[in-house]
């Protein structure tokens, strides 16, 4: 068999309408505009309303990534949604996207490791398309944080926000696409981060929610200080995995946690930051979304181009952290725009999108209340 590449030739994403400022949230807890901006850089964050989930944000990303790449939903074969609170604990929120896609064709699974989802699932997606087993996958990384969060915890609440970003990958011979990974773990360091209750070791009761134990507890110091560790050596690892220097990467695509650890990476990188995207200022840390969504951002404003190297780095709980390079070879979203889109499925799955939010909401929510 030839050597077969994974390469992204579609990308979506979706985010709330809702938006929750810094002044917003100074009216919930002892906090400021200032404190937020200064120590973290985040401006505003977008919320979900309480017909939107996990689910709904991921099927609107899904589906505008298959738009993009102009795949019929009936030929994917594989469905990855990356998540930190899945729409439930079971079914898979990805068998969810798998049935109102109707990807009748795929395996769907989801995937838990935290903030680091997104570039995990690529590259177990990207493996599965290199091996020959499948090719074409949708990976999605989809959150619902602002559901996950204590918000009388200022350390906390200030932090997060909702959203999804999704990609699809499909086999090709021509080199490009994910050139190297490094996926990395050290649950030694897993008290660091956590949702204590809700699980096997302490299932939800009176008690559990009581005592508020199905928030976000974070140890934010030491979450930095490892953060801006891993960065750094997650970022030298796979472009020495893919025998690559720092200047032929056109873009670092890293998890939008906080704006000083991205400048703490620039600076130890000796690279400018106008080489990071950035956009944590509008949506805070969305998880595992955070990535797909400073993607999708970064091709619609021209910044990534055919034949560019580009890195996409994270870090989050478990303790976990992934990195990658991709060889960017898909044609600008324009030229994408004008495949003819004939097949039945895909013209199901077009709909889709071209509903209101509140109509996608209601696929969802309606099949499963
Ligand atoms: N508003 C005002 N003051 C605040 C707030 C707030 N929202 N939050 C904390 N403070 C106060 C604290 O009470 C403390 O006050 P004190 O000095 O009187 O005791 C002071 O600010 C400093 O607090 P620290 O927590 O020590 O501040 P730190 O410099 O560590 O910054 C921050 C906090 C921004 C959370 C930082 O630690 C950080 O970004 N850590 C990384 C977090 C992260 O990336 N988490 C996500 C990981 S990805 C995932 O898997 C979800």
């Amino acid at each position: 068999m030839p050597t077969r590449y994974a390469h992204i030739i579609g990308w979506g994403m979706s985010v709330p309408q809702q938006i929750l400022t810094n002044e917003d949230l100074s009216r919930m807890v002892d906090t400021s505009d200032e404190w937020i901006q200064s120590m973290t850089g985040i401006r505003e964050r977008h919320i979900v309303g309480p017909r939107e989930s996990t689910a709904t944000l991921a099927v609107e990303a899904g589906v505008q990534a298959l738009i993009t790449a102009g795949v019929p939903a009936r030929k994917l074969d594989l469905i990855i949604v990356a998540t930190s609170l899945p729409e439930f604990l079971m079914p898979s929120t990805a068998c969810l996207v798998q049935d109102q896609i109707g990807a009748s064709n795929a395996a769907a699974f989801d995937l838990l490791a935290a903030c680091s989802g997104f570039p995990y699932a690529l590259s177990v997606a990207s493996q599965m398309i290199a091996s020959g087993a499948y090719s074409n996958a949708l990976v999605i990384g989809s959150e619902t944080m602002s559901r996950l969060i204590d918000w009388s915890d200022r350390s906390t609440c200030v932090l997060f926000g909702d959203g999804a970003g999704a990609v699809v990958l499909q086999a090709n011979e021509k080199p490009g696409g994910l050139l190297s990974f490094a996926l990395h773990a050290d649950g030694s360091g897993g008290d660091l981060l956590m949702i204590p209750a809700g699980g096997s070791r302490m299932p939800a009761s009176l008690e559990t929610i009581e005592d508020n134990k199905h928030a976000i507890v974070m140890n934010g110091r030491g979450v930095y200080r490892f953060a801006t560790r891993v960065i750094v050596a997650g970022i030298r690892e796979v472009l020495e995995k893919a025998g690559l220097a720092l200047n032929d990467i056109r873009l670092i695509v890293p998890h939008q946690a906080n704006r000083r650890i991205i400048e703490s990476a620039a600076k130890d990188l000796e690279l400018p930051m106008d080489r990071f995207v950035v956009n944590i200022d509008r949506y805070g840390n969305t998880s595992t979304a955070s990535i797909p969504i400073a993607l999708c951002e970064a091709l619609s404003e021209g910044r990534i181009l055919p034949g560019d190297n580009i890195v996409l780095v994270a870090f989050g709980a478990g303790l976990t952290w992934a990195a990658s390079v991709i060889k960017w070879v898909s044609p600008a979203p324009k030229k994408r725009r004008q495949i003819p889109l004939t097949d039945r499925i895909f013209t199901r799955a077009r709909s889709y999108a071209r509903r209101t939010r509140r109509n996608i909401e209601g696929i969802i929510w309606g099949k499963n209340e």
